[in-house]
């Protein structure tokens, strides 16, 4: 049985700012992809950080009946990898070596330190990323595209129970987006990973996403499959836009967004 996050009661917060406070959700299914959406600011980075253990936080993150929160990071990294809303800073590694680093960072146990398992590994990531043809070049001279699915092929590589995902399409072509959301939906199922997507593109979660959850102001603001999410008020509420929610073939909405609301014209 695929495992299930809980998070309840979760607090997190910079120097001068708390961000979330005591935000419960409602469990996050293994084997599905979420898309987490919302606007600018909204805390989806903050929460993310949080659920991979990279920001301090207070409440409670469950992977099954296993408390996440207050891991040590190896012991964190093991079950959870994180892609950052930025693209890897400019290291001078190839493509490959980028990818076997992050295996390597924190050895998997079904991997270990074993060089040959582990390039393997990322080579078939790569491949299955769609860029194995790019294993040899400088992350340095990738396009920003080419550096994100570099990016993704690092987290994915790892295999882990928990993929935390910040805004993987952003820099991405119309064939890549489509590509990897299909690839995480057909992750998400082969391997039962909790997969947790942060987008901004409402139409990729609406085609892709099994589940929505709302962020707005460190508060939920709706969830659900991306019929119920995905509604007109919802949008009106917390993008401040006028949207028609239009039906697809494929039974799933399609957004228009027709104009803004509480903007005045000059
Ligand atoms: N390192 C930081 N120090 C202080 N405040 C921060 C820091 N990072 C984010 N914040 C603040 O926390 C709030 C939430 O930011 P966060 O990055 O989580 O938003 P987001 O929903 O990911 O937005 P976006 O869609 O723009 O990426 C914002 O008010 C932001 O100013
Ligand atoms: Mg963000």
């Amino acid at each position: 049985m695929a495992e299930r996050l809980s998070v309840s009661d979760l607090t997190v917060g910079y120097r001068r700012r708390l961000v979330i406070d005591r935000l419960s959700l409602p469990p996050i299914g293994g084997g599905e992809v979420t898309a987490l959406i919302g606007p600018n600011g909204a805390g989806k980075s903050t929460l993310l950080r949080a659920l991979a253990g990279l920001q301090p936080a207070r409440g409670s993150v469950r992977l099954g009946g296993k408390e996440l929160l207050g891991l040590a990071p190896e012991r964190h990294a093991a079950h959870v990898s994180y892609m950052p809303q930025s693209v890897p800073a400019r290291v001078a590694l190839r493509v490959l070596e980028a990818v076997i680093s992050s295996l390597m960072a924190s050895p998997l146990p079904d991997l270990g330190r074993d060089s040959a398992a582990v390039r393997r590994r990322a080579m078939e990531t790569l491949d299955r990323v769609g860029i194995g043809d790019l294993a040899l070049e400088a992350l340095d001279e990738l396009s920003g595209g080419q550096r994100q699915l570099v990016s993704l092929a690092m987290s994915l590589a790892r295999n882990p129970q928990v993929l935390l995902l910040d805004e993987p399409t952003s820099a991405l072509d119309l064939h890549h987006q489509f590509r990897v959301m299909t690839l995480l939906s057909d992750l998400a199922r082969e391997r039962e990973t909790v997969t947790v997507v942060v987008l901004h593109d409402l139409n990729l979660a609406a085609a892709h996403a099994d589940r929505v959850m709302v962020l707005a102001g460190g508060r939920l603001a709706g969830h659900g499959t991306p019929l119920e999410a995905l509604t007109a008020d919802i949008l009106s509420d917390v993008y401040r836009v006028r949207a028609r929610i239009e039906n697809s073939a494929s039974g799933r909405p399609q957004i228009v967004v027709e104009g803004v609301t509480g903007v005045t014209a000059a």
